[in-house]
């Protein structure tokens, strides 16, 4: 719900679960308040007189919940917006002009956002202000929307004078809380181990997240919460700022010398300026700001169920993903057609639903050193081309699923022989390459519409019903062949923009195909990607154990819907680690299902347990996908894992144990949001390994408040197991 209310001046922003008040004062825009709900008609204009009870003019400035903060003005933190005039000076000073109160959330321009297309929300009322800069003509204009628990906000910057502004610094939203006894929350790794929770206090500093790789990368997800320091899992006041937006960003927490504390995130200004000539308008990303006081699970749930039904457009979004083999694991680039029909013939007898053939059947794509860019079909691995394949393997009952790497070109390629100047690189310096390959200047018009062509041509030369697109560098020379020298600094963005359009017109021209998105595993796990593709590889780590802190760790911010995860083979190609089949599907059970391992070579139990699980996973792939999913116990403190999976009928408990330990402690596990009075029922299958007394009927409030054991039917390390309680009222 978005009020204005005329006698006090400000905007009060609501859901059930979160309050946003707005004021304006000499024409700064002000963040009075974001927090638990307020009653409605709630007048807060009472607090204004207190942050003017400072000595000098520029700490006023300092002081004030500056909504929008800009340099020039007495605040002399980092600015969320900044344009330079034609005479160098950078001041910029925003004053409030107008507002308007939109029935509907508009798409922004060129850039994913959410609730927009068919993924529309009921109720998605927009506020929007204006603030100018009478001196340069730069208006602000940001845009609020209540959607359901979440708010999402975003700037659009004019230039309403005469000359052209140098904009440098365009943060999608900040706000201010006034206090500074926060801790930081973010989601740090590196290839292999993306996405590990991070807490730190933030004590009088300032804290930067930030990517400046031309991708949202491995290194820091596009996302910042700000929590209390008693903060749990289940409680108390968590602040999330996610950003829709797959290159290059910074978040950042400011802490004032008035103990305030600023939160923004945005566009990074180190890789990002955009000339802004008069009458042009910049678009900047949108963030979603989540506001929750259970805890980090409270924030998640209100993430995952805005992400799955709200953000994906794909018609995939809502529907049960199918059970995968890919080849790569099984494989890497060494196949021919005999060997993806033994394996998909193979996978068939398992019940799996898609082969997925990856890296390798183009040019002569023998390794990784070349062929990136030929996009036509090695006549020697596939005698009868894609669609000779994807027939064969229609004939045994599955889909076909096919790799791209489009955004790159080896230099070794025949499109880098026809075209040296489409990849990214600057002018007298050598052009670097990682993993042997270059990237697409996607800034360009004419890189986007041949990558449009060809991949129109490749995805409609075969019945291919998934494509996993994979991106496995970032950039290095953010420069491009076409643009002037004083346009340089906007390569990055226009990437990302040409990116968004060939994303858009392909899934759009295939709406059928699933699309999973990947770069290097999971360096651009991010909400833009998300928009198209409703699925991203979560990591290029599929070992069991290290999967539990990066799938645990992603969930903070992205549903289990989102996350692909495989059943890889023993020992771990990443890291060489040993562990069953069961703890593999196990913790594989916690994404979107699928196997990644030559099924010739495994063991006839083994193959047994793969097809068991693959009919167990027919039975819960409904609950993993749509289900509320909780965290329960975190790999990133305990030698143990645990989290749930709950709708209206059936709770999924899945926990696992890293190491074994001597004389061990029982511990209990225990679930959260169960109906107290509700009686379950464990699964019969399920039960069948656990004590006699397993077999009952327990209430909700038991399950919660005096938990559940945790029983291991083996010894050793790395163990697992999966519980199916039944609502049986
Ligand atoms: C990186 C991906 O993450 C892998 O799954 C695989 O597709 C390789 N690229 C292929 O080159």
């Amino acid at each position: 719900m978005i009020e204005y209310n005329e006698k006090s001046g400000l905007f009060h922003l609501s859901s059930d679960t979160f309050s946003y008040v707005l004021a304006v004062r000499d024409g700064r825009l002000l963040n009075l308040y974001y927090g638990d709900p307020l009653t409605p008609g709630t007048d807060l204009s009472y607090l204004l007189s207190s942050y003017y009870q400072v000595s000098s003019f520029e700490q006023i400035e300092q002081n004030l919940p500056l909504e929008l903060p800009s340099v020039g003005t007495g605040w002399y933190g980092d600015p969320s917006v900044q344009a330079i005039g034609p005479d160098g000076n950078n001041i910029t000073k925003l004053r409030f002009a107008d507002y308007k109160i939109l029935p509907h959330k508009e798409p922004l321009e060129g850039l994913p956002s959410v609730g927009v297309g068919s993924a529309r929300l009921e109720k998605d009322e927009t506020l929007e202000i204006l603030l100018k800069d009478e001196l340069t003509g730069l208006q602000a204009i940001l845009s609020y929307t209540v959607l359901d628990s979440a708010l999402a906000r975003s700037m659009r910057l004019v230039n309403a004078g005469s000359d052209e502004l140098l904009l440098t610094h365009m943060a999608s939203a900040g706000f201010s809380l006034p206090s500074r006894r926060f801790e930081v929350l973010h989601l740090r790794g590196a290839w292999a181990r993306e996405r590990h929770i991070v807490r730190t206090p933030l004590g009088q500093a300032q804290v930067r997240i930030q990517s400046q790789r031309g991708a949202s990368g491995h290194e820091e997800n596009p996302f910042i919460a700000l929590l209390a320091p008693e903060t749990t899992e289940n409680a108390d006041p968590v602040y999330g700022l996610s950003l829709v937006y797959s290159g290059s960003f910074l978040a950042e927490a400011q802490v004032s010398p008035f103990d305030s504390t600023y939160v923004s995130i945005g566009l990074n200004p180190m890789t990002h300026q955009w000339h802004l000539a008069p009458g042009e308008t910049f678009q900047c990303p949108e963030a979603v700001l989540v506001y929750s006081h259970e805890g980090m699970n409270g924030m998640s749930q209100i993430y995952h169920r805005l992400y799955r039904d709200h953000l994906c457009r794909s018609e995939w979004a809502g529907k049960e993903r199918p059970i995968l083999i890919n080849n790569w694991e099984a494989t890497y680039f060494r196949f021919d057609e005999r060997k993806l029909l033994s394996l998909a013939k193979k996978a068939s007898s398992l019940g799996i639903e898609l082969l997925v053939l990856d890296d390798g059947w183009f040019g002569v794509r023998n390794d990784d050193r070349r062929s990136l860019g030929d996009w036509y079909v090695n006549p020697e691995k596939l005698p009868h081309g894609l669609s000779g394949i994807a027939k064969k393997v229609g004939e045994l009952g599955m889909k076909f699923g096919l790799w791209v790497e489009p955004e790159m070109i080896s230099p070794d390629s025949d499109l880098y022989r026809a075209h040296p100047d489409w990849c990214l690189h600057a002018p007298g310096r050598s052009r670097t390459e990682g993993r042997h390959q270059l990237i697409l200047d996607l800034s360009r018009e004419d890189v986007q519409d041949y990558l449009i062509r060809v991949l129109t041509s490749v995805f409609s030369s075969a019945d291919i019903s998934y494509v996993k697109w994979d991106m496995n560098r970032n950039m290095t020379e953010s420069f491009s062949a076409l643009l002037p020298p004083h346009l340089q600094m906007e390569t990055q963005h226009r990437y990302i923009l040409g990116l968004y359009r060939v994303l858009n017109t392909l899934t759009e021209a295939f709406p059928h195909i699933l699309f999973e998105s990947c770069s290097g595993g999971g360096g651009r796990f991010d909400p833009g990607m998300l928009y198209f593709m409703p699925q991203t590889w979560t990591s290029d780590d599929s070992d069991a154990v290290e999967r539990l802190k990066i799938q645990y760790g992603t969930s903070l911010v992205y549903p289990a819907s989102a996350m692909g995860a495989h059943v890889s083979a023993v020992p771990n190609h990443q890291i060489g680690r040993v562990t069953s089949m069961n703890m593999r599907a196990d913790v594989a059970i916690g994404g979107n299902f699928g196997f990644e391992l030559d099924l010739d070579r495994l063991s006839d139990q083994d193959l047994a347990t793969a097809k068991a699980y693959v009919q167990k996973l027919k039975d819960l792939r409904r609950l993993t996908a749509r289900g509320t999913f909780t965290r329960l116990i975190s790999p990133f403190e305990t030698n143990y894992t645990a989290w749930q999976f709950a709708d209206e009928k059936r709770v999924l408990l899945c926990y696992y144990r890293i190491l074994a330990e001597p004389n061990p402690i029982p511990h209990r596990v225990y679930l959260k949001g169960l109906e107290p009075s509700a009686l379950y029922q464990i699964d019969e299958a399920d039960a069948s390994s656990l004590p006699e007394s397993f077999r009952s009927v327990f209430t909700g409030s038991a399950l919660m408040e005096a938990g559940v054991p945790m029983i291991w039917d083996k010894t050793g390390d790395f163990v697992s197991r999966t519980i199916v309680f039944h609502k049986v009222n």
